[in-house]
C-alpha cells in the first residue's frame, strides 16, 4: 500500500502525516510506503518546519530528513490514496485529477472535517498531532478490515 499526505506548504501538518503513518503501519508491521506533498512551492527543498520536528520527536517519530516536494502529476498512479488536510489542497488536487479513478483516491484525512494549518500558531502543533494521529488510526483500521 502506497499512501500520499498532502497539505498547503508540505512543511508543516502532510510531514506529521507521513511520519505518523509511517511509524504507526510500520509498527503493525504493514510494509506501508507512505510520502507527502505540497500544492504550494515556496518551501520545496527545505526540511519539515522545525516545529513539527520538534512535535514530533516528542512522540518518538523522527521526520527530520524528510524534504519538501510539490504534488505531482504522477502521484496520481504511484500511491493508493491520497489524504489531504482542508478543503483548499481538496479542491486543488481534485482539480488537477484528470479521471474518475485518480479523483477518487483523494480524500480528506480525517473524513468530513479539517486538519486546521497552524503555520501562523505555535500552540497548534501539539493539538495537530494529536488531530493527525487519530486520523492515522481510524485509517489503519479501516483499510486493514477490507
Ligand atoms: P502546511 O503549513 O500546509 O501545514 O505545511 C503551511 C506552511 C507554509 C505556508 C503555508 C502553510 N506558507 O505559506 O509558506
Amino acid at each position: 500500500m502506497k499512501i500520499l499526505m498532502v497539505c498547503l506548504g508540505n512543511i508543516c501538518r502532510s510531514p506529521l502525516a507521513e511520519g505518523i503513518m509511517q511509524h504507526l503501519s510500520d509498527g503493525e508491521g504493514l510494509g506501508w510506503e507512505i510520502d507527502s506533498a505540497g500544492t504550494g512551492d515556496w518551501h520545496v527543498g527545505e526540511g519539515p518546519d522545525r516545529r513539527s520536528t520538534r512535535t514530533a520527536r516528542n512522540h518518538g517519530i523522527d521526520i527530520s530528513s524528510q524534504v519538501c516536494r510539490l504534488f505531482r502529476q504522477s502521484d496520481f498512479d504511484e500511491f493508493d490514496h491520497i489524504f489531504v488536510m482542508d478543503k483548499y489542497n481538496l479542491n486543488d488536487i481534485l482539480n488537477m485529477a484528470s479521471n474518475h479513478e485518480h479523483a477518487q483516491k483523494v480524500k480528506l484525512l480525517l473524513g468530513d472535517k479539517i486538519v486546521p494549518d497552524p503555520y501562523h500558531d505555535d500552540t497548534q502543533f501539539e493539538p495537530v498531532f494529536t488531530l493527525i494521529e487519530g486520523g492515522c488510526k481510524d485509517l489503519i483500521r479501516e483499510l486493514t478490515s477490507r
